[in-house]
């Protein structure tokens, strides 16, 4: 299988960039961030201090998790219900923020992820699959851009959804994001030796989207 790892922070344009380019190179689309935001919601719904690792780990036995991809879109099935729709909040990006530093969380979610890759072409956006989850992908490229530039994207996101945030609220969650997603001890959130970067703080997403499709048809042509 021919395997595209896009990883980066949060708000680099990277699910919408990773969507739109698989779907024009006729790829399946992955986003791991998804299976880590539906471990975060479970525990926020248990009433689980997300903080405390303990307590995490103890409600993975408890979680049954899958992706269906239905007419190219993504949907994770969090013990038989479609939870898609009920992880994008802000609550729930913290939450998720929180677990992805659990070690047990993320060999729970080690084998699926692979086991997609090996199942399908696919192209997957995450923060550690370059580095970890998928270190033989054909591909692998880094997408980033400033804080203040992801935070205003992601503003202006949550207004659209009728979110009640103030764009300062929204840079100080990416700020502490990022500065958890960098520095926890396990797959810490980098670039991996043989990443591209692509910087899209000046790009539009239609450039961004060129710009990961040119590196992908240097090297695949399908
Ligand atoms: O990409 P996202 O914003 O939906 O990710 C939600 C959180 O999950 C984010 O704080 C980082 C974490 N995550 C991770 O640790 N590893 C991944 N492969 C994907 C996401």
């Amino acid at each position: 299988m021919f395997n595209i790892a896009i990883d980066g922070p949060s708000g680099a344009g990277k699910s919408t960039v990773a969507r739109a380019a698989a779907k024009q190179l006729g790829f399946i689309y992955v986003d791991t961030g998804a299976l880590y935001r539906a471990i975060g919601l479970f525990a926020v719904r248990a009433g689980a201090d997300t903080k405390d690792a303990g307590q995490i780990v103890q409600l993975l036995d408890g979680i049954e998790l899958s992706l269906k991809i239905e007419d190219g879109t993504q949907h994770v099935i969090m013990n038989g219900e479609d939870v898609s729709g009920l992880i994008r909040t802000p609550e729930i990006s913290m939450a998720a923020s929180d677990v992805s530093k659990v070690p047990e969380v993320r060999t729970f979610l080690l084998q699926l992820q692979r086991d997609i890759a090996a199942q399908n072409d696919c192209l997957m956006d995450g923060r550690d699959i370059a580095t970890v989850i998928l270190p033989d992908a054909q591909i692998k490229i880094f997408l980033t851009a400033s804080a203040e530039v992801r935070a205003k994207r992601r503003y202006l996101e949550l207004l659209e959804k009728g979110e009640n945030v103030t764009y300062g609220e929204v840079l100080d969650d990416v700020n502490k994001r990022d500065y958890q997603d960098s520095h926890r001890e396990i797959a810490p959130l980098k670039p991996s030796e043989q990443s591209v970067i692509v910087d899209t703080s000046d790009m539009s997403l239609e450039q961004s989207t060129e710009a990961v499709i040119s590196i992908v048809r240097e090297k695949y042509n399908k």
